[in-house]
Protein backbone atom coordinates (compact mmCIF):
# COMPACT_ATOMS: atom_id res chain seq x y z
CA UNK A 1 0.00 0.00 0.00
CA UNK A 2 1.44 3.15 -0.94
CA UNK A 3 -0.45 6.32 -0.79
CA UNK A 4 0.99 10.15 -0.13
CA UNK A 5 -0.55 13.55 0.42
CA UNK A 6 0.96 16.57 -1.07
CA UNK A 7 -0.27 19.87 0.71
CA UNK A 8 0.38 23.08 1.04
CA UNK A 9 2.36 24.24 4.73
CA UNK A 10 1.89 28.07 4.22
CA UNK A 11 -0.40 30.18 2.61
CA UNK A 12 -1.29 28.53 -0.58
CA UNK A 13 0.69 28.86 -3.94
CA UNK A 14 4.17 27.30 -2.33
CA UNK A 15 4.73 24.91 -5.41
CA UNK A 16 2.10 22.00 -5.19
CA UNK A 17 0.93 21.70 -8.95
CA UNK A 18 4.80 21.57 -9.23
CA UNK A 19 5.52 18.87 -6.77
CA UNK A 20 2.02 16.98 -7.70
CA UNK A 21 3.60 17.01 -11.06
CA UNK A 22 7.31 15.24 -10.14
CA UNK A 23 5.60 12.42 -8.09
CA UNK A 24 2.89 11.75 -9.60
CA UNK A 25 5.59 10.23 -12.21
CA UNK A 26 5.33 6.86 -9.43
CA UNK A 27 1.95 7.32 -9.00
CA UNK A 28 -1.03 5.61 -10.48
CA UNK A 29 -3.51 8.25 -9.24
CA UNK A 30 -3.35 11.42 -8.42
CA UNK A 31 -6.52 13.34 -6.35
CA UNK A 32 -7.84 16.56 -5.75
CA UNK A 33 -9.72 16.17 -2.42
CA UNK A 34 -11.20 19.91 -1.07
CA UNK A 35 -11.50 23.50 -2.53
CA UNK A 36 -12.81 24.23 -5.98
CA UNK A 37 -11.08 26.21 -8.90
CA UNK A 38 -10.14 28.88 -6.34
CA UNK A 39 -7.09 26.63 -6.70
CA UNK A 40 -3.80 27.83 -9.60
CA UNK A 41 -1.50 25.33 -9.73
CA UNK A 42 1.10 26.22 -12.31
CA UNK A 43 2.95 22.76 -13.65
CA UNK A 44 6.63 23.37 -15.90
CA UNK A 45 6.95 20.79 -18.27
CA UNK A 46 9.79 21.48 -21.04
CA UNK A 47 8.69 24.58 -22.88
CA UNK A 48 5.22 24.51 -21.72
CA UNK A 49 3.49 25.96 -19.37
CA UNK A 50 -0.18 24.57 -17.53
CA UNK A 51 -2.01 26.74 -15.42
CA UNK A 52 -4.77 23.96 -13.40
CA UNK A 53 -7.31 24.92 -11.46
CA UNK A 54 -9.87 21.55 -11.15
CA UNK A 55 -8.02 19.06 -12.76
CA UNK A 56 -5.55 17.10 -10.64
CA UNK A 57 -1.76 17.89 -11.61
CA UNK A 58 -1.26 13.98 -13.06
CA UNK A 59 -3.43 15.03 -15.80
CA UNK A 60 0.16 15.44 -18.06
CA UNK A 61 1.14 12.03 -18.25
CA UNK A 62 -0.79 10.30 -20.39
CA UNK A 63 -1.13 6.82 -17.95
CA UNK A 64 -2.80 8.46 -14.85
CA UNK A 65 -5.59 8.22 -13.79
CA UNK A 66 -7.16 11.90 -12.18
CA UNK A 67 -9.56 12.09 -9.72
CA UNK A 68 -11.77 14.44 -8.52
CA UNK A 69 -13.21 13.15 -4.98
CA UNK A 70 -16.64 14.29 -3.08
CA UNK A 71 -14.81 17.09 -1.01
CA UNK A 72 -14.74 19.45 -3.79
CA UNK A 73 -16.81 21.78 -5.04
CA UNK A 74 -17.09 21.75 -8.81
CA UNK A 75 -18.31 24.60 -10.88
CA UNK A 76 -19.16 23.00 -14.17
CA UNK A 77 -18.27 25.69 -16.44
CA UNK A 78 -14.85 26.22 -15.56
CA UNK A 79 -14.08 22.33 -15.55
CA UNK A 80 -15.30 22.39 -19.02
CA UNK A 81 -13.15 25.93 -19.80
CA UNK A 82 -10.20 23.75 -18.67
CA UNK A 83 -10.79 20.89 -20.63
CA UNK A 84 -10.70 22.90 -23.36
CA UNK A 85 -8.02 24.75 -22.46
CA UNK A 86 -6.19 21.44 -21.88
CA UNK A 87 -7.16 20.27 -25.34
CA UNK A 88 -5.79 23.16 -26.53
CA UNK A 89 -2.19 22.77 -25.14
CA UNK A 90 -2.25 18.74 -26.67
CA UNK A 91 -3.71 17.29 -23.37
CA UNK A 92 -6.73 14.96 -23.99
CA UNK A 93 -9.39 14.48 -21.14
CA UNK A 94 -11.47 11.15 -21.20
CA UNK A 95 -13.36 9.27 -18.79
CA UNK A 96 -9.82 7.07 -18.91
CA UNK A 97 -7.67 9.71 -17.75
CA UNK A 98 -10.38 11.77 -15.49
CA UNK A 99 -12.99 10.25 -13.09
CA UNK A 100 -15.76 12.78 -11.14
CA UNK A 101 -17.26 12.00 -7.64
CA UNK A 102 -21.13 11.49 -7.79
CA UNK A 103 -20.70 13.02 -4.26
CA UNK A 104 -19.30 16.15 -5.17
CA UNK A 105 -21.45 19.97 -4.70
CA UNK A 106 -21.85 21.73 -7.53
CA UNK A 107 -21.35 25.20 -7.71
CA UNK A 108 -24.19 27.30 -8.97
CA UNK A 109 -24.43 30.56 -10.27
CA UNK A 110 -25.63 32.00 -7.41
CA UNK A 111 -22.76 30.90 -5.47
CA UNK A 112 -20.74 33.08 -7.18
CA UNK A 113 -23.28 36.09 -7.18
CA UNK A 114 -23.25 35.75 -3.29
CA UNK A 115 -19.44 34.97 -2.90
CA UNK A 116 -19.44 38.87 -4.77
CA UNK A 117 -21.87 40.30 -2.81
CA UNK A 118 -20.82 39.07 0.35
CA UNK A 119 -17.21 40.66 0.14
CA UNK A 120 -19.04 44.16 -1.14
CA UNK A 121 -21.05 43.92 2.39
CA UNK A 122 -17.36 42.60 4.28
CA UNK A 123 -16.18 46.42 3.32
CA UNK A 124 -12.90 46.80 4.99
CA UNK A 125 -13.61 43.46 6.44
CA UNK A 126 -13.22 41.64 3.04
CA UNK A 127 -11.54 38.26 2.93
CA UNK A 128 -10.22 38.88 -0.59
CA UNK A 129 -11.84 35.86 -1.74
CA UNK A 130 -11.18 34.58 -5.65
CA UNK A 131 -15.10 35.25 -6.11
CA UNK A 132 -15.37 31.68 -7.31
CA UNK A 133 -18.55 30.88 -5.70
CA UNK A 134 -16.47 28.71 -3.00
CA UNK A 135 -17.93 29.64 0.51
CA UNK A 136 -21.76 30.26 -0.36
CA UNK A 137 -21.34 26.67 -1.96
CA UNK A 138 -19.77 24.92 0.87
CA UNK A 139 -22.53 26.65 3.37
CA UNK A 140 -25.10 24.62 0.76
CA UNK A 141 -22.95 21.81 1.87
CA UNK A 142 -22.61 22.09 5.35
CA UNK A 143 -26.46 23.52 5.45
CA UNK A 144 -27.55 20.29 3.77
CA UNK A 145 -29.36 22.29 0.56
CA UNK A 146 -26.35 22.04 -1.95
CA UNK A 147 -27.08 19.96 -5.06
CA UNK A 148 -24.30 17.49 -6.18
CA UNK A 149 -23.55 15.98 -9.13
CA UNK A 150 -25.40 12.59 -8.67
CA UNK A 151 -28.58 14.95 -8.55
CA UNK A 152 -27.94 16.72 -11.43
CA UNK A 153 -27.45 13.16 -13.53
CA UNK A 154 -31.29 13.11 -12.23
CA UNK A 155 -33.52 15.43 -14.19
CA UNK A 156 -36.25 15.83 -12.22
CA UNK A 157 -34.34 15.81 -8.73
CA UNK A 158 -31.80 18.54 -10.36
CA UNK A 159 -35.24 20.53 -11.20
CA UNK A 160 -36.90 20.56 -7.63
CA UNK A 161 -33.66 21.29 -5.87
CA UNK A 162 -32.69 24.21 -8.25
CA UNK A 163 -36.21 25.54 -8.15
CA UNK A 164 -35.62 25.30 -3.93
CA UNK A 165 -32.45 26.72 -3.67
CA UNK A 166 -33.04 29.80 -6.15
CA UNK A 167 -36.46 30.50 -4.31
CA UNK A 168 -34.31 31.42 -1.70
CA UNK A 169 -31.59 32.71 -2.90
CA UNK A 170 -33.70 34.94 -5.52
CA UNK A 171 -34.63 36.48 -2.32
CA UNK A 172 -31.78 36.71 -0.22
CA UNK A 173 -30.32 38.66 -3.63
CA UNK A 174 -32.76 40.70 -4.42
CA UNK A 175 -34.14 41.83 -0.90
CA UNK A 176 -31.58 41.42 1.42
CA UNK A 177 -28.65 42.93 -1.04
CA UNK A 178 -30.38 44.78 -3.35
CA UNK A 179 -29.06 42.68 -6.06
CA UNK A 180 -30.17 40.92 -9.74
CA UNK A 181 -32.48 38.39 -10.01
CA UNK A 182 -31.58 34.97 -11.44
CA UNK A 183 -33.70 33.31 -14.40
CA UNK A 184 -34.35 29.81 -13.42
CA UNK A 185 -34.69 28.47 -17.37
CA UNK A 186 -31.60 29.96 -17.96
CA UNK A 187 -29.49 28.12 -15.05
CA UNK A 188 -31.69 24.96 -15.83
CA UNK A 189 -30.71 24.46 -19.51
CA UNK A 190 -27.33 25.45 -18.86
CA UNK A 191 -27.23 22.67 -16.47
CA UNK A 192 -28.57 20.15 -18.51
CA UNK A 193 -26.57 20.67 -20.86
CA UNK A 194 -23.56 20.16 -18.67
CA UNK A 195 -24.90 16.96 -17.40
CA UNK A 196 -24.73 15.27 -21.02
CA UNK A 197 -20.58 16.16 -20.73
CA UNK A 198 -20.75 15.49 -17.36
CA UNK A 199 -22.25 12.13 -17.29
CA UNK A 200 -19.38 9.43 -18.64
CA UNK A 201 -16.77 10.97 -15.95
CA UNK A 202 -18.99 10.63 -12.71
CA UNK A 203 -18.47 7.08 -10.61
CA UNK A 204 -17.94 6.47 -7.03
CA UNK A 205 -14.79 7.44 -6.77
CA UNK A 206 -14.31 6.29 -3.06
CA UNK A 207 -14.51 3.22 -3.97
CA UNK A 208 -12.01 3.71 -6.39
CA UNK A 209 -9.26 5.11 -4.61
CA UNK A 210 -9.97 2.42 -2.13
CA UNK A 211 -10.07 -0.69 -4.62
CA UNK A 212 -6.74 0.73 -5.64
CA UNK A 213 -4.87 1.15 -2.35
CA UNK A 214 -6.21 -1.88 -1.43
CA UNK A 215 -4.64 -3.56 -4.99
CA UNK A 216 -1.17 -1.78 -4.17
CA UNK A 217 -1.61 0.92 -6.69
CA UNK A 218 0.16 3.91 -5.57
CA UNK A 219 -2.34 7.20 -4.84
CA UNK A 220 -1.54 10.56 -4.75
CA UNK A 221 -3.69 13.15 -3.05
CA UNK A 222 -3.13 16.71 -3.89
CA UNK A 223 -4.43 19.63 -1.81
CA UNK A 224 -5.16 22.96 -2.59
CA UNK A 225 -4.75 26.50 -0.75
CA UNK A 226 -2.50 25.38 2.43
CA UNK A 227 -2.57 25.26 5.95
CA UNK A 228 -2.95 28.54 7.63
CA UNK A 229 -6.12 29.03 5.30
CA UNK A 230 -7.14 25.96 6.67
CA UNK A 231 -11.16 26.55 8.26
CA UNK A 232 -10.26 25.28 11.43
CA UNK A 233 -6.51 25.88 11.68
CA UNK A 234 -6.02 28.55 9.33
CA UNK A 235 -6.34 32.14 10.06
CA UNK A 236 -9.71 32.23 10.78
CA UNK A 237 -12.01 34.41 9.28
CA UNK A 238 -9.27 34.91 6.72
CA UNK A 239 -9.19 31.35 5.74
CA UNK A 240 -11.02 29.59 2.62
CA UNK A 241 -13.81 27.20 3.22
CA UNK A 242 -12.45 23.91 3.49
CA UNK A 243 -10.14 21.55 5.26
CA UNK A 244 -6.39 21.70 3.42
CA UNK A 245 -4.93 19.86 6.28
CA UNK A 246 -4.23 16.33 5.96
CA UNK A 247 -7.27 15.50 8.25
CA UNK A 248 -9.39 16.96 4.62
CA UNK A 249 -8.31 13.77 2.31
CA UNK A 250 -10.20 11.34 4.88
CA UNK A 251 -12.96 13.02 4.35
CA UNK A 252 -12.77 14.56 0.44
CA UNK A 253 -11.70 11.16 -0.94
CA UNK A 254 -13.66 8.68 1.38
CA UNK A 255 -10.56 6.76 2.61
CA UNK A 256 -9.71 6.23 6.59
CA UNK A 257 -6.31 7.64 8.14
CA UNK A 258 -4.80 4.40 8.42
CA UNK A 259 -4.74 4.35 4.21
CA UNK A 260 -2.28 6.89 4.12
CA UNK A 261 1.23 6.65 4.57
CA UNK A 262 3.03 10.01 3.94
CA UNK A 263 2.41 13.35 3.99
CA UNK A 264 4.68 15.94 2.18
CA UNK A 265 4.21 19.70 3.26
CA UNK A 266 5.13 22.03 0.60
CA UNK A 267 6.77 24.80 1.51
CA UNK A 268 8.17 28.25 0.00
CA UNK A 269 11.44 29.34 1.25
CA UNK A 270 10.07 32.36 1.82
CA UNK A 271 6.28 33.12 2.36
CA UNK A 272 3.73 35.10 0.48
CA UNK A 273 -0.22 35.66 0.93
CA UNK A 274 -2.83 36.69 -1.91
CA UNK A 275 -5.95 38.24 -0.24
CA UNK A 276 -5.85 39.97 3.85
CA UNK A 277 -5.51 38.74 6.92
CA UNK A 278 -2.53 38.77 9.48
CA UNK A 279 0.77 37.98 7.92
CA UNK A 280 3.53 38.64 11.00
CA UNK A 281 6.73 38.22 8.73
CA UNK A 282 5.37 40.45 5.50
CA UNK A 283 8.00 42.61 4.30
CA UNK A 284 6.15 45.75 3.23
CA UNK A 285 9.51 47.35 1.79
CA UNK A 286 12.10 46.97 -0.75
CA UNK A 287 13.39 43.27 0.01
CA UNK A 288 9.18 42.03 -0.04
CA UNK A 289 9.16 44.11 -3.85
CA UNK A 290 12.33 42.17 -4.92
CA UNK A 291 10.98 38.99 -3.61
CA UNK A 292 7.77 39.41 -5.53
CA UNK A 293 9.30 40.75 -8.62
CA UNK A 294 11.98 37.95 -8.58
CA UNK A 295 9.36 35.13 -7.88
CA UNK A 296 6.87 36.30 -10.06
CA UNK A 297 4.39 36.22 -7.20
CA UNK A 298 1.46 37.46 -8.72
CA UNK A 299 -1.61 35.05 -8.36
CA UNK A 300 -2.44 31.91 -10.97
CA UNK A 301 -6.18 32.33 -10.44
CA UNK A 302 -6.98 35.99 -9.72
CA UNK A 303 -3.52 37.92 -11.17
CA UNK A 304 -3.33 40.23 -7.40
CA UNK A 305 0.02 40.37 -6.31
CA UNK A 306 1.01 38.03 -3.44
CA UNK A 307 2.05 39.88 -0.48
CA UNK A 308 5.61 38.43 0.21
CA UNK A 309 7.79 38.03 3.68
CA UNK A 310 10.06 35.86 5.04
CA UNK A 311 10.18 32.06 6.37
CA UNK A 312 8.23 31.67 9.40
CA UNK A 313 8.44 28.24 11.11
CA UNK A 314 5.88 28.86 13.45
CA UNK A 315 3.69 27.98 10.47
CA UNK A 316 5.81 25.19 9.26
CA UNK A 317 5.94 23.88 12.56
CA UNK A 318 1.88 24.07 12.93
CA UNK A 319 1.25 22.35 9.51
CA UNK A 320 3.74 19.62 10.74
CA UNK A 321 1.73 19.14 13.83
CA UNK A 322 -1.58 19.87 12.82
CA UNK A 323 -1.17 17.27 9.08
CA UNK A 324 1.51 15.33 11.16
CA UNK A 325 3.99 15.98 8.19
CA UNK A 326 5.95 13.17 7.09
CA UNK A 327 8.88 15.64 5.60
CA UNK A 328 8.70 19.11 3.95
CA UNK A 329 9.83 19.92 0.28
CA UNK A 330 11.45 22.95 -0.03
CA UNK A 331 10.40 25.23 -3.23
CA UNK A 332 12.00 28.74 -5.08
CA UNK A 333 14.76 28.09 -2.56
CA UNK A 334 16.60 29.98 -6.26
CA UNK A 335 14.41 33.14 -5.75
CA UNK A 336 15.88 33.87 -3.02
CA UNK A 337 19.87 33.83 -4.22
CA UNK A 338 21.18 36.83 -4.38
CA UNK A 339 20.44 38.19 -1.39
CA UNK A 340 23.26 39.20 1.17
CA UNK A 341 21.39 38.26 4.08
CA UNK A 342 17.86 35.66 4.83
CA UNK A 343 16.18 35.65 7.91
CA UNK A 344 13.78 33.00 9.05
CA UNK A 345 11.06 33.49 11.97
CA UNK A 346 11.66 30.72 14.92
CA UNK A 347 9.19 32.19 17.23
CA UNK A 348 6.89 34.57 18.14
CA UNK A 349 7.18 36.78 21.12
CA UNK A 350 3.93 37.76 22.60
CA UNK A 351 3.40 39.94 25.74
CA UNK A 352 6.57 39.02 26.33
CA UNK A 353 6.29 35.41 26.80
CA UNK A 354 8.05 33.36 23.91
CA UNK A 355 5.52 31.10 21.69
CA UNK A 356 5.98 28.25 19.18
CA UNK A 357 2.39 28.15 17.92
CA UNK A 358 -0.18 30.35 16.04
CA UNK A 359 -3.07 32.17 18.55
CA UNK A 360 -6.25 31.51 17.90
CA UNK A 361 -7.61 34.93 18.73
CA UNK A 362 -5.98 37.43 15.35
CA UNK A 363 -6.35 40.21 17.84
CA UNK A 364 -3.71 38.23 19.77
CA UNK A 365 -1.28 37.59 16.28
CA UNK A 366 -1.61 40.91 15.51
CA UNK A 367 0.75 41.60 18.94
CA UNK A 368 3.12 38.88 17.83
CA UNK A 369 6.35 40.03 17.18
CA UNK A 370 8.69 37.22 14.87
CA UNK A 371 11.64 36.32 16.70
CA UNK A 372 14.52 35.92 13.64
CA UNK A 373 17.73 33.99 12.88
CA UNK A 374 19.94 35.37 10.43
CA UNK A 375 21.25 33.98 7.39
CA UNK A 376 24.42 34.08 4.74
CA UNK A 377 22.98 33.77 1.06
CA UNK A 378 23.69 32.73 -1.38
CA UNK A 379 24.24 32.91 -5.38
CA UNK A 380 22.24 32.17 -8.49
CA UNK A 381 24.02 29.02 -9.43
CA UNK A 382 21.91 26.92 -7.13
CA UNK A 383 19.19 27.16 -9.62
CA UNK A 384 21.51 24.41 -11.63
CA UNK A 385 21.98 22.30 -8.78
CA UNK A 386 21.54 18.12 -9.16
CA UNK A 387 22.07 16.72 -6.14
CA UNK A 388 22.33 18.01 -2.38
CA UNK A 389 26.46 18.16 -2.54
CA UNK A 390 25.75 20.96 -5.08
CA UNK A 391 24.31 22.88 -2.62
CA UNK A 392 26.18 25.55 -1.57
CA UNK A 393 26.81 25.66 2.25
CA UNK A 394 24.17 28.71 3.65
CA UNK A 395 21.73 26.76 1.37
CA UNK A 396 22.89 22.89 3.69
CA UNK A 397 22.32 25.83 6.85
CA UNK A 398 19.18 27.31 5.84
CA UNK A 399 17.78 23.54 5.44
CA UNK A 400 19.00 21.85 8.55
CA UNK A 401 17.97 24.67 10.72
CA UNK A 402 14.25 24.28 8.85
CA UNK A 403 14.53 20.61 9.72
CA UNK A 404 15.80 20.79 13.36
CA UNK A 405 13.13 23.88 14.46
CA UNK A 406 10.31 22.07 12.98
CA UNK A 407 11.57 18.73 14.03
CA UNK A 408 10.30 17.83 10.54
CA UNK A 409 12.90 16.37 7.59
CA UNK A 410 13.44 18.02 4.31
CA UNK A 411 12.63 15.49 1.90
CA UNK A 412 12.96 17.31 -1.41
CA UNK A 413 14.44 20.53 -2.60
CA UNK A 414 12.99 22.27 -5.53
CA UNK A 415 15.61 24.98 -7.19
CA UNK A 416 13.32 26.09 -10.40
CA UNK A 417 10.05 25.60 -11.89
CA UNK A 418 10.55 22.82 -14.08
CA UNK A 419 10.29 19.14 -13.54
CA UNK A 420 13.76 18.37 -13.90
CA UNK A 421 14.87 20.82 -11.21
CA UNK A 422 13.68 18.89 -8.36
CA UNK A 423 16.32 17.34 -6.07
CA UNK A 424 15.10 14.03 -3.88
CA UNK A 425 17.27 13.90 -0.66
CA UNK A 426 15.36 11.00 0.85
CA UNK A 427 12.82 8.59 -0.89
CA UNK A 428 8.86 9.28 -0.38
P1 LIG B 1 0.52 26.06 -6.17
O1 LIG B 1 -0.76 26.77 -6.12
O2 LIG B 1 1.00 25.61 -4.82
O3 LIG B 1 0.54 24.94 -7.16
O4 LIG B 1 1.62 27.12 -6.66
P2 LIG B 1 1.44 28.21 -7.86
O5 LIG B 1 1.51 27.50 -9.14
O6 LIG B 1 0.25 29.06 -7.58
O7 LIG B 1 2.70 29.13 -7.61
C1 LIG B 1 3.99 28.61 -7.60
C2 LIG B 1 4.80 29.29 -8.70
O8 LIG B 1 6.17 29.04 -8.50
C3 LIG B 1 4.49 28.78 -10.09
O9 LIG B 1 4.69 29.81 -11.01
C4 LIG B 1 5.56 27.68 -10.30
O10 LIG B 1 5.87 27.46 -11.67
C5 LIG B 1 6.71 28.29 -9.58
N1 LIG B 1 7.65 27.35 -8.94
C6 LIG B 1 7.40 26.18 -8.30
N2 LIG B 1 8.55 25.71 -7.75
C7 LIG B 1 9.52 26.59 -8.04
C8 LIG B 1 10.92 26.69 -7.72
O11 LIG B 1 11.49 25.85 -7.03
N3 LIG B 1 11.59 27.77 -8.20
C9 LIG B 1 10.98 28.74 -8.95
N4 LIG B 1 11.71 29.75 -9.37
N5 LIG B 1 9.68 28.68 -9.27
C10 LIG B 1 8.96 27.64 -8.80
P1 LIG C 1 -3.68 27.29 -4.44
O1 LIG C 1 -4.26 25.90 -4.45
C1 LIG C 1 -3.57 31.16 -2.45
C2 LIG C 1 -7.32 32.55 -0.65
C3 LIG C 1 -7.97 33.77 -1.25
C4 LIG C 1 -8.60 34.36 -0.01
C5 LIG C 1 -9.05 33.13 0.76
C6 LIG C 1 -10.52 32.75 0.55
O2 LIG C 1 -3.30 27.82 -5.76
O3 LIG C 1 -2.60 27.39 -3.41
P2 LIG C 1 -11.85 31.59 -1.45
O4 LIG C 1 -12.06 32.02 -2.86
O5 LIG C 1 -11.21 30.26 -1.30
O6 LIG C 1 -13.09 31.71 -0.61
O7 LIG C 1 -10.80 32.69 -0.84
O8 LIG C 1 -8.24 32.06 0.31
N1 LIG C 1 -7.04 31.45 -1.61
C7 LIG C 1 -5.84 31.15 -2.06
N2 LIG C 1 -4.63 31.74 -1.86
N3 LIG C 1 -3.64 30.03 -3.18
C8 LIG C 1 -4.82 29.40 -3.37
O9 LIG C 1 -4.93 28.20 -3.97
C9 LIG C 1 -6.00 29.99 -2.83
N4 LIG C 1 -7.31 29.65 -2.85
C10 LIG C 1 -7.93 30.55 -2.09
O10 LIG C 1 -7.02 34.63 -1.83
O11 LIG C 1 -7.62 34.99 0.76
MG1 LIG D 1 -1.62 28.57 -6.67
Amino acid sequence: MASFVVLGAQWGDEGKGKMTDYLAEKADVVVRFQGGNNAGHTVEVGEKQYKLHLIPSGILYSNKMNIIGNGVVLDPKALFEEMDYLKGLGVEITPDNLVISDRAQLIMPYHKVLDGIKEKVRGKKEIGTTGKGIGPCYTDKMERSGIRVCDLLHEEIFEDLLKENLEVKNDIITKVFHGEYLDFNEIYKEYIAYKERLKPFVKDTSVIVYDKIKSKKSVLFEGAQGTLLDIDYGTYPYVTSSSTIAGGVCTGAGIGPTMVNQVVGIAKAYTTRVGKGPFPTELNDSTGDWIREKGHEFGVTTGRARRCGWLDLVILKTSARVSGLTSFAMTKIDTLAGLDKIKVCVSYELDGKIIDYIPASLEDLARCKPIYEEFDGWDENIKYAKHYSDFPGNVMKYLNRIEEVTDTKVSIVSVGPKRDQTILLSEI
